[in-house]
């Protein structure tokens, strides 16, 4: 009997505990800290995925196999390093190659140096202000403004105006709008294009290739407002063709994962690639060091192959070969019930009306809820996400859509044209 554990609170991480459920692999699951859907697959701990006395504690006591990391800020911390030392196998990268996501000045150079397509772009320090806003006054709108570290997804600023760049570059390095992330500035070239991610499971030698997906990030429809960590997501993406894959693979995989081996890091974990499409050619966006929410959501679901295994051979460096994951050929589509006022204050407590049935290839999945007396309360932002396969997107989202009718709770928000530009 193998024990895992699942750092993580997500509808990503409830996904992830849902797939594991249907491993062949005996196990069983405990989740730190979970929220109020993944105790169905296993056991919520009572710490948080960043509390890493805790979890070497518990990693430790309970000999436990595997442990699976599904958020970025623990990776970029460092806690792969602190259980490796331990000799604890995990799904997740360590610091040297979370740092792909942990700076995004590291990130552009790693790029540059590997020949592989991102924006142009120049890197400022904080004493550099001024060089900034000369370089600024050099280029053209819109401005692209990134804070070097992790700023919870925000820490992007798309500018249209001169002025606008000169005071998101103040907020920044001198107002430390994102804290210490933003002591370095990443200014680089817009991009137009339509963006999609694709991801990757690796052991740092070998690595399978996953569904891709792409995201609906801002909050309104219509792809307006401000930004979220997403409000749903596709899979298949009709455009990802075989001749763009080739690319993806050729121009982007497979001189990222050389990049790292050149610097000696040792890569265990997934590689989720932030792309945009430019007229049939693939740039990078951003690097993250972990499975995206809510892309998960949807690739997850048609993932056909045991994930509890595929993350053991990340973890030990079992791949076999390179190869593209066994795919369903069906089309998952999610959308996200949100709380009124998400992604900035919204309220939190309210009691959460689920189906009673669900119809068949349907995913009712757990973000953030707690479960409270035996009821579901929300206690997020991002609340529920309710994700359906079918044979065709249009089939996907009307199931989706269909099941969300019968779920209420106070102030529930959520787009109604997900998938909208492959309709
Ligand atoms: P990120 O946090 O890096 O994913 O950036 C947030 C969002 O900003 C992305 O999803 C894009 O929509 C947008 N973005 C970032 N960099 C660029 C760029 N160079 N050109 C156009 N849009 C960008
Ligand atoms: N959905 C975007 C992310 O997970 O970063």
């Amino acid at each position: 009997m193998k024990k895992i554990l699942l750092l993580g609170s997500g509808g990503r991480e409830y996904t992830m505990a849902w797939k594991i459920s249907k491993s062949l692999i005996p196990h069983h699951l405990f989740i730190a800290p979970g929220n109020g859907g993944t105790d169905a697959y296993g056991k919520n701990l009572p710490f948080g995925y960043n509390d890493f006395e805790s979890i070497i504690h518990f990693v430790t006591s309970e000999k436990i196999d595997l442990v699976i990391v599904g958020p970025e800020e623990p990776l970029v911390n460092g806690l792969a390093d602190e259980l490796s030392h331990i000799g604890v196998p995990v799904c997740g990268p360590n610091k040297a190659g979370a740092i792909l996501e942990g700076s995004k000045v590291y990130a552009k150079q790693f790029m540059s140096e590997s020949g592989i397509p991102t924006a142009a772009y120049r890197s400022f320090s904080a004493n550099q202000i001024d060089e900034a806003k000369e370089f600024l006054k050099q280029i053209d709108p819109p401005y692209v403004i990134k804070a070097d570290g992790l700023a919870a997804g925000k820490g992007v600023l798309i500018c249209q105006s001169l002025e606008e760049a000169f005071s998101a570059l103040d907020d920044v390095i001198k107002i430390k709008k994102f804290g210490s992330a933003g002591n370095q500035v990443v200014i680089e070239q817009f991009l137009r294009g339509t963006e999609f991610s694709v991801f990757i499971a690796t052991d740092g030698d070998r690595y399978v290739l996953l569904p891709e997906a792409k995201d609906y990030k801002r909050v309104g429809e219509g792809d307006t407002g401000l930004n979220t960590g997403g409000m749903g997501a596709v899979s298949p993406v009709p455009f990802f063709d075989e001749e763009l894959r080739t690319k993806v693979i050729q121009r982007i995989i497979e001189p990222t994962l050389a990049g790292l081996k050149q610097r000696g890091v040792t890569y265990r974990g997934f590689i989720f690639f932030g792309l945009m499409n430019v007229d049939g050619n693939p740039y990078v966006i951003e690097y993250n060091c972990r499975l995206g929410d809510p892309e998960t959501e949807v690739i997850l679901p048609r993932l056909d192959e045991d994930f509890l295994q595929l993350c053991f051979d990340v973890a030990l460096g079992n791949i076999v070969e390179n190869r593209q994951a066994h795919v369903l050929q069906k089309h998952a589509a999610t959308v996200m019930l949100v709380s009124g006022g998400y992604p900035e204050a919204y309220a939190k407590g309210f009691p959460i009306t689920l189906p009673e049935v669900l119809e068949e290839n349907i995913l009712l999945i757990h973000a953030g809820t707690l479960r409270k007396d035996n009821q579901i309360l929300t206690n997020g932002g991002r609340v529920l996400s309710v994700t359906a396969f079918d044979h065709s997107l249009q089939e996907a989202l009307n199931k989706s859509y269909n099941t969300i009718e019968k779920i209420h709770f106070q102030q529930m928000y959520f787009r109604r044209d997900i998938g909208y530009e492959f309709m």
